[in-house]
């Protein structure tokens, strides 16, 4: 019989800017309080890209990270995905440019646009590349400049984002177990415009009037994506944990996308999760969509949180709208 192949999570790194914005920072730029903040989203700080940055020189740190964690060598990768909507240049992708960067000469490299889903949409399509035997290793990327897409005079979005960049090194063995157990993705097309950039694409090409309305930066209906988030990154955990078998009460720590503390509160609350089984560093970061929970996971491996054997939960949701769940073993 062949010999059945898993895909285990086994080097994960993260890079964030060092220049960091507190809410009292952004009480000098836009109508806000640090109290409004903290109680509506539970922020606190947010780490923003200076100059002469770029999202690959974050990608290209966070894959050193999780490659030197794992004990591999870059030229032993053979796909490199990075999910981001703020990539370098609009081509070629940022995965390109870090693949350069970190020397994986022999891996494939493309960029993946599914918002804050991004990089659980990553592990996915990595994951379904290695079982089939297409190749042994993928580095899967959240990337995000979100700072670079913000409308800094909006007060109902410059509070929430954040950037930062999450790396996780995936590779296949064979008979070998737990790795990947599962995996959920979704999309709602026709709910595109609660979250979106209207304009600076190919549709409507940046103009002086799309620059004076910046049109060509981030707009969010708040309120409805919070209720869809909670409906969808519920039941995208039960999708998973049903795929493998498993209840909620097998799961070692849930690490849902760090958008809000109270949409975080209510998934938890819905899944039955205690808060102290449930990661948060949204106060540290924002929401730094793809890259959130990545950061996330290297944060909580690095302190001890996920040991060998633990099974973590992780649930994202962003623009699309698209969503997503992935249950882990370590
Ligand atoms: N400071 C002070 N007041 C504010 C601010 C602010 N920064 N922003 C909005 N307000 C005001 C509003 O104008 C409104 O005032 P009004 O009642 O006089 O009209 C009031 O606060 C309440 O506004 P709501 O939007 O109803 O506040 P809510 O409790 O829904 O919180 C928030 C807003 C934090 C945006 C919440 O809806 C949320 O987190 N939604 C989910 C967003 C999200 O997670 N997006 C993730 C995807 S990101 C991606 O994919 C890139």
């Amino acid at each position: 019989m062949d010999p059945k192949i898993s895909v285990h999570i086994t080097g994960t790194g993260r890079a964030v800017p060092d220049r960091i914005l507190t809410n009292q920072d952004l009480e000098k730029m836009v109508d806000t309080t640090d109290e409004w903040i903290t109680t509506r989203s539970g922020i606190k700080r947010r780490h923003i890209i200076g100059p002469g940055q770029s999202n690959s020189d974050f990608v290209a740190q966070a894959c050193r990270n999780a490659l030197a964690m794992a004990q591999v060598d870059a030229a032993d990768v053979d796909f490199l995905l990075v999910g981001t909507i703020t990539g370098d240049l609009i081509f070629p992708s940022t995965a390109c440019l870090v693949q350069e960067k970190i020397g994986a000469r022999n891996a494939a490299a493309w960029d993946l646009s599914a918002a804050c889903s991004g990089w659980l949409y990553g592990v996915k399509t990595a994951t379904a590349l290695l079982k089939t035997g297409m190749g042994k290793r993928a580095l899967v990327v959240g990337s995000e400049m979100l700072s670079t897409i913000t409308d800094w005079t909006d007060r109902s979005t410059c509070v929430l984002f954040g950037d930062g960049s999450g790396a996780t090194l995936l590779e296949a063995r064979e008979d070998s177990p737990g790795g990947v157990l599962a995996t959920y993705a979704r999309t709602d097309g026709g709910l595109a415009e609660l979250l979106h950039i209207p304009k600076g694409g190919s549709r409507y090409p940046v103009t002086p009037e799309v620059l004076a309305e910046r049109s060509n930066k981030v707009q969010m209906k708040g309120n409805e994506v919070f209720k869809h988030a909670v409906r969808n990154m519920e039941s995208a955990a039960r999708e998973v944990l049903a795929q493998a078998g498993l209840g909620t009460g097998d799961v070692t720590l849930l690490i849902p996308h760090q958008a809000n503390i109270r949409i975080i509160k209510a998934i938890a609350s819905r899944l039955e999760i205690e808060m102290d089984r449930v990661y948060v560093n949204l106060q540290e970061y924002g929401n730094t969509s793809a890259a959130s929970i990545p950061i996330a996971l290297d944060e909580a491996r690095r302190a001890g949180r996920v040991r060998e054997g633990d099974r973590v939960l992780m649930a994202a949701f962003g623009g699309g709208l698209t969503w997503g769940a992935a249950l882990v073993q370590f």
